[in-house]
C-alpha cells in the first residue's frame, strides 16, 4: 500500500498567518488561521508593515498549533509548501523564511507555491478536479479566468486590466463608509436593498479580460452627484446595484469561456468566491448546463488559508518540483510559469 503523503502548508502573503497539514493533497488534517483583520480595520485597509510584524509574532505559534492539531512531528512530514508570491513582500518573507528554516533543520523538501494556484486548489479539498477545467479566480488582488488541462498547468486566458473584483468591493465599501474588509459588508447590505441604480458593465468584448475601475468611479460619481443635489441614495440599493453589475460580468464571461473551451468543470476561487450573491448566480446559471460541474469551496476555504497551499504544494511535490533553500519571496510572481 502506498504511504500517505503529509505536507505542511504555510501562508503569509497578506493579512492571515496560516499553517495546515494536508494528507495526499486532498484531506485536511489540521488547518489554523490567525487573522489580523481587527488590527488593520482601524486604518481602513492592510498596512504592510503591521502585517509583517504580526506574521513574525504569530508564525511559530500557528505552525506549532497546526502540527499539534494534526498530532504529528516534523519527521512524519514529506514536504513543506509555502506561498512564495504574489503578495506583500515583507509578509511573504516571514512565511518563506520559516519554511526554509524548518526544511533545513528537518531535512525536508521545500516547495514554493503561487498564492492564486493555491486558491484554485482549495477546491481539491472538497472534490477531485475534472480536466479540462476553468477556474474563476476572484480575490482581493486578482480577477482571472484560468484554463487548466491537467494538474498544475495554469493558462491565464483573461485577467483584470485595472482593479481586482475584491479591490473594487473594498473601495466601494469605503465610499459607503463601511469597515474593512468591505466585501462581506456589501454582500450583507446588497441582500437588504434593490439593484435599482443604473451602473455600467464593462464587457471588453472579444476578450476574457475584466475591468472594474469604471464601475467603481460610477458608484463614486453617482453618490457625489446625489449628495450635491441634496438627494439620498440608500446604501443598501447602491450595494445591491454594484454587486449586480460585478456578478453579471463575472457570470457572463465565465459562461462564454465554458462554451469556447468545452470544459468539464468550473472552479471558483479567492475571497470574493465567498460572496453569497455570486454563489447563487453561478448556481442558477449552471442549472442550464448539467454537463458542466460547478465547484465552489466552503467559505472558510475561499479566503486566505494554508490548507490550499498544502493542497497545491502536494501536487507540485508529486510532479517533482523542489525549491532551493535560497528561495525568495516574489511579490509579482506570475502564474503561467512559476
Ligand atoms: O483571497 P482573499 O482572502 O485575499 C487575497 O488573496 O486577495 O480575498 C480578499 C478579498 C477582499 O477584497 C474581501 O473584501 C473579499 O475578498 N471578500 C468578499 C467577500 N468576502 C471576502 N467580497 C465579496 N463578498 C464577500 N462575501
Ligand atoms: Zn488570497
Amino acid at each position: 500500500m502506498k504511504k500517505d503523503l503529509l505536507v505542511l502548508g504555510i501562508e503569509t502573503s497578506c493579512d492571515e498567518t496560516a499553517a495546515a497539514v494536508i494528507q495526499n493533497g486532498t484531506k485536511i488534517v489540521s488547518n489554523v488561521v490567525a487573522s489580523q483583520i481587527e488590527s488593520h480595520k482601524r486604518f481602513g485597509g492592510v498596512v504592510p508593515e503591521l502585517a509583517s510584524r504580526h506574521h513574525v509574532e504569530q508564525i511559530t505559534i500557528v505552525i506549532e498549533a497546526a502540527m499539534e492539531e494534526a498530532g504529528i512531528t516534523f519527521q512524519d512530514l514529506d514536504a513543506i509548501a509555502v506561498t512564495e508570491g504574489p503578495g506583500l513582500v515583507g509578509a511573504l518573507l516571514v512565511g518563506v523564511n520559516a519554511a526554509k528554516a524548518l526544511a533545513f533543520a528537518n531535512g525536508l523538501p521545500l516547495v514554493g507555491v503561487h498564492h492564486i494556484a493555491g486558491h484554485i486548489y482549495a477546491n481539491r479539498l472538497e472534490s477531485e478536479m475534472k480536466f479540462p477545467l476553468l477556474a474563476l479566480v476572484v480575490s482581493g488582488g486578482h480577477t482571472e479566468l484560468v484554463l487548466m488541462k491537467g494538474h498544475a498547468e495554469f493558462e491565464v486566458i483573461g485577467e483584470t486590466r485595472d482593479d481586482a473584483a475584491g479591490e473594487a468591493y473594498d473601495k466601494v465599501a469605503r465610499t459607503l463608509g463601511l469597515p474593512y474588509p468591505g466585501g462581506p459588508q456589501i454582500d450583507r447590505l446588497a441582500h437588504e436593498g434593490e439593484a435599482n441604480i443604473d451602473l455600467p458593465r464593462s464587457w471588453l468584448e472579444g476578450s476574457y479580460d475584466f475591468s472594474f475601475s469604471g464601475l467603481k468611479s460610477a458608484v463614486i460619481n453617482t453618490l457625489h452627484n446625489a449628495e450635491q443635489r441634496g438627494e439620498t441614495i440608500k446604501p443598501e440599493d447602491m450595494a445591491a446595484s454594484f454587486q449586480q453589475s460585478v456578478i453579471d460580468v463575472l457570470v457572463s464571461k465565465t459562461l462564454e469561456a465554458v462554451h469556447e473551451f468545452n470544459v468539464k468543470e468550473v472552479l471558483v476561487a479567492g475571497g470574493v468566491a465567498a460572496n453569497k450573491g455570486l454563489r447563487a448566480a453561478l448556481k442558477t446559471a449552471f442549472l442550464e448546463l448539467p454537463e458542466v460541474e460547478l465547484s465552489i469551496p466552503p467559505i472558510r476555504l475561499c479566503t486566505d488559508n494554508a490548507a490550499m497551499i498544502g493542497a497545491c504544494g502536494t501536487v507540485l511535490f508529486e510532479k517533482g518540483k523542489r525549491s532551493a533553500l535560497d528561495l525568495n519571496a516574489d511579490p509579482g510572481l506570475e502564474m503561467d510559469n512559476f
